[in-house]
C-alpha cells in the first residue's frame, strides 16, 4: 500500500505546477479555501478597477456617447468571442446576454420550433431530459411544453439513449450534473440526438471555463452557459447563448427585443431578425455587468499561453482525484464517501460526499462549521436515499486552487468528523419560517 499522503507532497507539487501563476489573477481572501467557484466564482483583481473605469471614465464622462465610443454596443459579441474560444465555437458564433434561464428558454424555443417544424410518420412532441437537472433547466422546459401541447419526459442519465425516439423534438441535458458532477458525452448523446432526427440542446453551465468543450466538433445544435460559475463574471453576471452555423439564419427566438432586430435604431414597424446570432439579443446589454464578465473570462483564456483548457483540465483532474485519495484515506470510517462518476474522464470539475443515509451526519451543519473555518463548500439536500443523497459539494477551480488547499480542506473536515464541533446547536439549520 502507498503511504499517505503528506502536505509536503502537495506542496512539492505546487512548486512544480506550471500554473501556479495564475492564481495572482484573483482577489482571494486571506484564511479561505475557497472550493465553491461552481457555484460562485472568485473575484478577478482587474473587476474592481475595470468596473470603476466603465462608471467613472465612460459613463461619467462619456455618457452616451460611449455605446460607439467605448464599444458598448459591440460587448456581447466582443465577450462572446473570448467565451467561443473556450467552448469550441467560432467569432461570431456567441453572444453575451441575460440568464441562462432566459437564454434557454430561448434557445429551447428555436429549436423545439425547427424539430416541430420536420415532418416525418410521428409527430414529434417530447423534450426528453434527465430526471436531475438543474432545476431552472426543467422549470423553463416545463413551461414551454405546456406552451407547446408537448411532453417533457425525465429519466436517469443512463436511460436516456434508448428513449431516443422518432417522437423526440428535443435532447435537453447540462453537460456537467450540478449534484454528481457526472460529464455526459456530448459527440455521442448529440450524434443519437441526430439519428432519430432530433436536436440537442446543451447547458454549459458547470463546463464552460470548468472542462475543454467543443461545441462545433460535438455537433451540438444549441448551447446556454453561466457567467458566475468558472467564468468568474461575479454575481449575477450575464450568461452566454451560441447555436451551430446550420441553424444561424433560419432559427427565430421568441424574445423579440429590440437589440435583437436587423435594424434596432432605424426604429420601424414589424420585427426582423438580425442576421446570425446576434438576434440572440433582447434588451440592452447590461454594460457594467459585462464589463466584470470580461474580467473573468479573461482569467481563463490567460491560461492559453499555459496550455489553456487541457492544462486547466489536466490539473482540475489531479486536484479532483487528490481530493477523492485523501476523503478515502482520512475520512474513509466517517461514513461520507464520493458520489458520482470514479473515473476521472467522466468527472467535472467538482466532487460531491454524499452523507450517511443513517442520518449520523448533518450535512448542513457540517457544511456551515467547515464554512465558519474557512473552507468554502456547499450543501445540496437530496431526499436521503442512497441513490439521491444529501450531498457536500466541492468545486475544484485550477485556475486559483493549490495541491496544499486540497489537502488543508480534508484535513479541516477531518478535524471537524473527529471532535463533533459541527453538531453545535449554531450550525443546525434553522426551521423554516411559514
Ligand atoms: C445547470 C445550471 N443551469 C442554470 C443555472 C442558473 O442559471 P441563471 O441563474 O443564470 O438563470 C444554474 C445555477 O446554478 C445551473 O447549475
Amino acid at each position: 500500500m502507498n503511504p499517505p499522503l503528506s502536505r509536503e507532497a502537495c506542496a512539492a507539487r505546487d512548486a512544480a505546477d506550471p500554473l501556479a501563476p495564475l492564481r495572482a489573477q484573483f482577489s482571494l481572501p486571506p484564511g479561505v479555501i475557497y472550493l465553491d467557484g461552481n457555484s460562485l466564482g472568485v473575484l478577478p483583481a482587474r473587476a474592481a478597477s475595470r468596473v470603476q473605469q466603465v462608471i467613472t471614465e465612460e459613463w461619467g464622462r462619456g455618457l452616451i456617447r460611449s455605446w460607439n465610443d467605448a464599444g458598448w454596443i459591440d460587448l456581447p459579441r466582443r465577450v462572446g468571442d473570448k467565451i467561443a474560444r473556450l467552448v469550441g465555437a467560432r467569432p461570431g458564433e456567441v453572444v453575451v446576454a441575460d440568464s441562462t434561464s432566459v437564454n434557454l428558454y430561448k434557445v429551447l424555443s428555436a429549436a423545439l420550433r425547427i424539430a416541430g417544424s420536420r415532418t416525418g410518420p410521428t409527430p414529434r412532441r417530447v423534450v426528453v431530459s434527465e430526471r436531475s437537472n438543474f432545476p431552472t433547466d426543467l422549470y423553463i422546459a416545463e413551461s414551454l411544453v405546456e406552451q407547446q401541447g408537448m411532453r417533457l419526459e425525465l429519466l436517469d442519465i443512463d436511460d436516456i439513449p434508448a428513449r431516443l425516439r422518432e417522437d423526440v423534438a428535443v435532447l435537453m441535458l447540462t453537460q456537467v450534473n450540478y449534484r454528481t458532477g457526472r460529464m455526459a458525452d456530448m459527440a455521442d448523446l448529440s450524434a443519437r440526438a441526430h439519428a432519430v432526427g432530433a436536436l440537442a440542446v446543451w447547458d454549459l453551465a458547470h463546463s464552460a471555463g470548468a472542462v475543454p468543450v467543443d461545441l462545433n466538433g460535438a455537433g451540438a445544435d444549441f448551447a446556454v452557459g453561466c457567467g458566475y460559475k468558472y467564468l468568474n463574471g461575479g454575481p449575477g453576471a450575464p450568461a452566454f447563448c451560441w447555436v451551430h452555423a446550420r441553424h444561424v439564419e433560419s432559427f427565430r427566438q421568441p424574445l423579440s427585443g429590440w437589440m435583437g432586430h436587423a435594424a434596432p435604431f432605424v426604429f420601424q414597424p414589424g420585427y426582423e431578425p438580425a442576421p446570425g446570432i446576434a438576434r440572440y439579443l433582447c434588451g440592452t446589454p447590461p454594460v457594467l455587468g459585462i464589463a466584470a464578465l470580461e474580467c473573468g473570462v479573461d482569467t481563463v483564456l490567460a491560461a492559453e499561453a499555459l496550455g489553456g483548457m487541457p492544462a486547466l483540465r489536466a490539473k482540475s483532474v489531479e486536484l479532483t482525484e487528490l481530493f477523492i485519495q485523501l476523503v478515502r484515506e482520512r475520512l474513509g470510517a466517517s461514513g461520507l464517501r464520493p458520489f458520482g462518476p470514479s473515473h476521472a474522464g467522466q468527472r467535472g470539475s467538482q466532487v460531491s460526499l454524499a452523507v450517511p443515509v443513517d442520518g449520523s451526519i448533518d450535512g448542513y451543519a457540517l457544511m456551515q462549521a467547515l464554512i465558519e473555518r474557512g473552507v468554502i463548500g456547499d450543501y445540496r439536500a437530496g431526499d436521503g436515499s442512497a441513490a439521491h443523497p444529501h450531498l457536500l459539494r466541492f468545486g475544484f477551480t485550477p485556475l486559483y486552487l493549490r495541491y496544499v488547499d486540497v489537502f488543508d480542506a480534508v484535513q479541516v473536515l477531518a478535524e471537524l468528523l473527529e471532535s463533533g464541533a459541527w453538531r453545535e446547536p449554531r450550525f443546525a439549520r434553522k426551521a423554516a419560517v411559514t
